[in-house]
């Protein structure tokens, strides 16, 4: 027998259809932002990583899924969708077009990590970019969509976590100070901090290792030696949602683990769901579009991970509502009957109806069962009583009423079992 790939999953029945639910709302609550989907490819060139996400972090350097093709050209299997997006919006000169861009993309991602509760190697992601702001107005937008769209999907064990990363010019400045006082309690720090004091020192700050951790407490803080224009973007952000009514925390301590981020960078955090607590990560990226070679064009965004808020979900509500059976299940009676049943089926079916016929010859007693463990709302039967008078039975599944109506009227009859 060959199994699924060790991380991945398939999705369907209940489960798959309280995802297409949520992607309904993700669908409405976007329009309501004015935002429209991109859709880009599932593979991209290495570099694009490489230098998008940067060659220090844990997603570069040792979670992506690359492979040579035929022709020699070096290729991954995206880990993420903000450099993607970037690509495209360079390529397709879309800032041009429209001086505030906003996108939203829903699609399959693919990281080499440990697999676990709420962490897959093919996962996905729902996330938002707005393209062409520097203004705090947008981190706002940002952070309002992604709160809107999960309070839409029906979840509320949630938080909003909220930091400054500053200019990168002050951030140089603090992890110089950083990287001195992390340097004096070297010997205090994990052995992967030890090796991230060279390659990305702030990265330590959210080390969930409980010795890093207490290493980082009498660390100094990046908030203090932020300019004034990094702390009145971030206080700006922070009233919009003050005056919002959304409730955060600031989180001094949170770095993100991706190389791409100037000023706001925000989480939100959920305690249901063990180590994998965070649902959604984004902030403000204002370097990667001359990182990848465009015009410099300020930028904000957000990824939700999609398997975590069904997981979150499924643990609110106790379990998935059963997906809704067919409208109809048409019951053939005989064998003269079995040609008039499918056509029949085929006429409910342009009417809008959905409708399931037996395709295994099966008794009629067969056919009910089947109906009810279907929860198909009306059963249609056609045999050859019915088809002499021209007429077929329909039977309300739930009350288990049945009547005889002319053939003629049977769409206005099912439709009225429907409401019933
Ligand atoms: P990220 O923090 O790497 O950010 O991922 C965002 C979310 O994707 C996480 O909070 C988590 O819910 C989900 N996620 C990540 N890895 C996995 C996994 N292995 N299994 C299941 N879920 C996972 C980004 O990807 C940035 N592109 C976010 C962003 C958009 N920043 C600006 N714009």
């Amino acid at each position: 027998m060959i199994s699924v790939v060790r991380g991945m999953r398939d999705l369907h029945g209940n489960e798959l259809a309280a995802w297409q639910q949520a992607e309904d709302v993700i669908r409405a609550t976007t329009a309501a932002f004015g935002y429209s989907e991109y859709r880009t490819p599932i593979l991209e060139f290495t570099e694009l990583f490489k230098r998008g996400v940067g060659t220090d972090t844990d997603i570069v350097g040792k979670e992506m899924y690359t492979f040579e093709d035929r022709g020699g050209d070096s290729l991954t299997l995206r880990p993420e969708m903000t450099a993607p997006i970037v690509r495209a919006a360079i390529e397709n000169n879309l800032v041009r077009h429209s001086p505030t861009t906003r996108l939203w993309y829903l699609g399959p991602l693919f990281r080499y990590e440990r697999p676990q509760k709420g962490r897959y190697r093919q996962f996905h992601q729902f996330g938002a970019e707005c393209l062409g702001s520097a203004h705090p107005e947008a981190d706002a937008e940002i952070i309002l969509l992604a709160m809107e769209t999960l309070a839409g999907i029906g979840i509320s064990s949630f938080r909003l976590e909220v930091n400054t990363l500053g200019s990168p010019e002050s951030r140089a400045a603090y992890r110089a100070e950083l990287v001195a006082y992390l340097s004096s309690n070297i010997d205090a720090l994990s052995a992967d901090s030890v090796r991230r004091l060279d390659t990305n020192p702030l990265r330590i700050l959210d080390s969930k290792d409980p010795a890093d951790a207490e290493v980082v407490k009498g660390a100094p803080r990046l908030y203090d030696y932020l300019d004034d224009d990094s702390k009145a973007h971030f206080g700006a952000v922070c009233g919009i949602l003050d005056s919002a009514g959304i409730p955060y925390t600031v989180n001094h301590r949170m770095v993100r683990g991706l190389d791409y981020y100037s000023h706001t960078v925000f989480e939100i955090v959920t305690d249901a769901l063990g180590s994998q607590n965070a649902i959604c990560g984004g902030g403000r990226y204002d370097p990667l579009f001359a990182i990848l070679g465009g015009t410099a064009t300020p930028a904000v965004g957000f990824s939700i991970g999609m398997e975590r808020v069904m997981l979150l979900l499924e643990a609110e509500h106790g379990g998935w509502t059963p997906a809704a059976g067919p409208d109809v299940f048409l019951c053939c009676a005989s064998d003269a009957a079995r040609l008039p049943s499918q056509l029949l089926a085929l006429r409910l079916r342009r009417a809008g109806l959905s409708v399931v016929t037996d395709l295994l010859r099966r008794s009629v007693k067969a056919q009910v069962r089947e109906a009810d463990k279907l929860a198909a709302q009306v059963m249609v039967t056609l045999g050859d009583d019915e088809m002499e008078r021209q007429e077929v039975v329909v039977k309300h599944m739930a009350s288990r009423e049945q009547r005889s109506v002319p053939l003629a009227a049977l769409v206005d009859e099912v439709m009225k079992d429907m409401k019933a």
